[in-house]
């Protein structure tokens, strides 16, 4: 059986069970084949934009005897239709790509699709684009690995726009509640902190020095002062 990263884990772990899977991005393929040969989910696909890491996963299907995963050469989910998927993942991409993803496949405005979210930079950005376009944040949860701080969400269409504060969408429904996500409230804050100090005397940025003073004091609170 393949043993998954703790990132991976997390993701897998928010499938449920029984549930058509997509994974966009796919690249290395040990998502998709943990959730076949785990008999977690018996209809999986996976697509890359690129031809090399599809078939460094198809590589790795072949190798772990996985023959239950389809793999499709496109850009996102544009080869992937509804009937194929009630889940689509996509992770280890910028927050901006995966709003675009989400963005060009209509059929994901649908309550009954979960989205599991991964974003590796920009999820601030992706949690904007969510709420401006009716996606709600059902659970999010921080994981830490390799000495970096990701944040997993799972999301879903509730057709209503909906705006966030700074806060919100700095660390989302995280609440600092274990190890993982006080530091990535933690991580934040450090952030915010720094250009708030580094704002302070530029008189032509004063505007953002206040946005980042005001979100630094937020997260400090938040964290317990
Ligand atoms: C860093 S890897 C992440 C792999 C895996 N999802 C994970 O989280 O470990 C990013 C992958 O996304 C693919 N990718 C980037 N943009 C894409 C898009 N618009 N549609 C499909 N795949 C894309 C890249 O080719 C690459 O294989």
């Amino acid at each position: 059986m393949i043993e998954l990263s703790k990132r991976l884990s997390l993701i897998a772990e928010m499938v449920n069970e029984g549930s058509s899977v997509c994974d966009v991005g796919t690249d290395h393929g040990y998502l998709p084949a943990f959730l076949y040969l785990s008999g977690k989910c018996k209809k999986v696909t996976a697509t890359d934009i690129n031809q090399k890491p599809l078939e460094s996963a198809r590589t790795n299907l072949e190798r772990l005897s996985c023959d239950g995963v389809k793999l499709i050469l496109c850009n996102g989910l544009a080869s992937v239709t509804r009937e194929m998927a009630d889940t689509v993942i996509i992770a280890g991409m910028g927050g901006e790509v995966i709003g675009g993803i989400i963005d060009r496949a209509p059929f994901l405005k649908d309550w009954e699709v979960s989205l599991i979210l991964q974003p590796t930079t920009a999820a601030k950005e992706l949690r904007v684009f969510l709420a401006k376009n009716g996606f709600t944040v059902e659970r999010e949860q921080a994981i830490a690995e390799n000495g970096k701080i990701y944040s997993v969400m799972l999301a879903r269409f509730c057709g209503a726009p909906y705006t966030i504060s700074d806060t919100q969408a700095a660390i989302g429904i995280l609440k600092p509640d274990c190890d993982d996500a006080a530091k990535y409230i933690e991580k934040q804050y450090k952030i915010a902190n720094k250009c708030a100090s580094e704002l302070e005397n530029v008189p032509r940025k004063q505007n953002e020095y206040k946005y980042y003073l005001k979100l630094s004091e937020e997260l400090k609170n938040i964290l317990g002062g």
